[in-house]
This record gives C-alpha cells, structure tokens and sequence, in this order.
C-alpha cells in the first residue's frame, strides 16, 4: 500500500495524454459563461450543482451537443483552447493530442474550418510559451452524424494536414453503423500522411476494436478496452503493437465498467497491450489527469516506474513528429 506522500508524488508526475475531445475539457462555468454572453438557454444541460447533467452515453452525447453550441466563433475556440491548457498544463501534462471537429468548427467548410484552426493555434502557442504544454490537433468526425458528413470533416483534415493537424479519427455513437462505413473518410486521411485512431471497443464491444484495426487500419484505438474479452484479439493487439487510449475514469462514470477495480485497464497492460491513460471529457466526468493517476496506483499499486513506462508508451505512440517527440521523451526521462 502506497503512503499519500507517495501517491501525492504520482499525480505530479509529467504527463503525456492522447484522448481529450476539445468542447469535452470545457469547463462548466466557461460554457455557462458563454451562455450569458450570448443569451443561449441551456436549460437541462447542467445539474442543480452546476456540473453538466446526464443519465448515459446516448443522452451524455446529446448534453455535449447542446453544451457546445455557444461555442459560435473561432475566438469562442480560442478562449476554450486557453482554458483546458491552464487545466491541463495544471494537471503535468506536458504534451496533448486533442479531437477537433469540423462539424462544430465551421459546419463541415474548408475556409470556415481554417479561421477556427488558427485561432486554435493562436492559443495553443500562447499557452505553450505560458505553461511548457505542446497540443497537437487530431481532427475528428462523429460517427452518428454518418459517413456522408464524415467526408466533409476528411476534407478538412486533408487540406490542414501537416505540423500540427497530425491525425484523424472518429467519435461518437459507437453503436451508429459500422467502422468500414467510414472507411472512404480514413482512406483520405491516410494518403494525407496523417496518423489514424477511432474510438472502438468503448460500446461495441471486442468486434468493434477487431474492424477499427482490420478495415480503418488505425495505428491507436480510442478506449479498446472491450478488447479482453477476444483474447485473440489481444494477441493481435500486442503482434501488431497499437496503443489504447484508455480514459479509466470515462469508463467508471458511463458505466461501462462499474468501478475501477472491474476496469481491465491492468489486465491489458499485463498481457503486452499497449496502454496509455486519458481523461476524454474530464469536467463531464469528474475527473482530471492528477485524479486518474491518483485512483489508479491507489487500486492497481502503480508505482512511478509503471507510470513512467505508460507516459513513454504515450509519448512513442504521439502522431507527432520526431523532433517534438525527442523533447517530450526527454523532458520525461529527467524524472
Ligand atoms: N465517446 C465517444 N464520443 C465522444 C466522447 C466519448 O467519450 N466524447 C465526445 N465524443
Ligand atoms: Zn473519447
């Protein structure tokens, strides 16, 4: 059993994180913020308490979209960037990939996408000569608003491909068609150069995990956790070395597992599986990096070396380039 001292000490460890929606970091006060300005009701999205209110994943993600719909500019994108950065730079984390999606910034266009993506940048650079923090953007399309709008969102991520737009993925209802109903949207972003991950294996099950790697060709799934119950699967994971985006405490607070210590997150890494830890939409679920690296060395035992290896995990499976990759390594090995 690991004394507070040293559980303190784990959760300020640096940190590298993978899985983080943008709109899903807005803090609740920043959205009710924006609300005022902008004279939007949001009435049923926020509990008497002020957190955001929601009874399951399928209602989870429709809060979410009624949430987001204050953020109307690319300064509303910037203002959000600037906060989740001090929340996160806050937490040690000292490198982010983030899901940005067309289909909120700009509708799905080229030109409006644009405007939202370098105002995003504005800030991310700022808070990166602030804070230390490196963000990288993945660009994302959702998955229940179906593979024709998911094109346009490919398109996006296509023309902004490059230094910092470093890969393209998928979220949203896991339980909306099939991956290979995507698979025109990955094909693009692939000839692009850019990096793939979708998220499978939270709701669909091992089957999902098994056709985001066989018919998208990710090099990371989002979640993947469903992944132990096809032990076949887990082979294949571990033979073919992709990374799990694992978001324990996501997870816990959807029900998808009932608490952390039913959570298979130990298993996967015990059998080679690659696996990193996220927070995917923190205020949402009550969680921060500092609290998932806390909960999981209280019920796993996780020393710094297990944390050390899973930040490095991170950081190798990073869609960035080399160079940026170097520095994060070794700001990570001077702990
Ligand atoms: N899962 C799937 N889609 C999402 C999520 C999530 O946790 N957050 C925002 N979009
Ligand atoms: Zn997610």
């Amino acid at each position: 059993m690991m004394n507070e001292d040293e559980l303190h000490n784990i959760t300020r460890l640096p940190k590298v994180e993978l899985h983080l929606h943008h709109e899903g970091a807005a803090p609740p006060a920043f959205i009710r913020g924006l609300a005022q300005e902008k004279s939007v009701n949001l009435d049923g999205v926020f509990a008497p308490d002020g957190s955001y209110a929601f009874r399951d994943f399928v209602h989870f993600l429709s809060v979410y979209e009624a949430a987001t719909q204050v953020l109307r500019t690319p300064d509303d994108y910037a203002r959000l960037t600037t906060a989740l950065l001090e929340e996160c730079a806050a937490n040690d984390v000292i490198y982010l990939e983030s899901f940005i999606s067309p289909d909120f910034c700009g509708g799905g266009d080229v030109g409006a996408w644009r405007e939202y993506l370098h105002a995003i940048q504005e800030a991310a650079d700022a808070a990166e000569r602030d804070h230390g923090i490196i963000l990288r953007g993945i660009v994302t399309c959702i998955r229940h608003f179906g593979p024709e709008i998911a094109k346009a969102s490919a398109r996006c991520a296509v023309e902004t491909a490059g230094d910092w737009i470093v890969g393209f993925g998928m979220g949203g209802d896991e339980n909306k068609g099939e991956q290979k109903d995507f698979a025109y949207s990955f094909d693009m972003a692939r000839e692009a150069g850019l990096h793939l991950t979708t998220h499978a294996g939270e709701w669909g099950g091992a089957k999902s995990v098994r056709d985001a790697v066989q018919d998208l060709g990710v090099e990371r799934v989002g979640h993947g956790v469903q992944a132990i119950d096809d032990p076949a699967l887990v082979d294949l994971l571990v033979e073919k070395g992709i990374t799990l985006e694992v978001c324990p405490g996501s997870n816990v607070a959807l029900n998808v597992y009932p608490n952390l210590g039913a959570h298979p997150i130990e298993k996967l890494r015990q059998s080679g599986v690659k696996v990193t830890v996220s927070t995917d939409d923190p205020p949402f679920f009550h969680t921060t990096m500092r609290d998932e690296y806390f909960n999981l060395a209280r019920t796993f035992g996780w020393d710094a070396s297990v944390f050390k290896e899973i930040n490095e995990t991170a950081a190798n499976a990073a869609f960035c380039d080399d160079g940026t990759r170097k520095r994060v390594l070794e700001q990570l090995e001077r702990t």
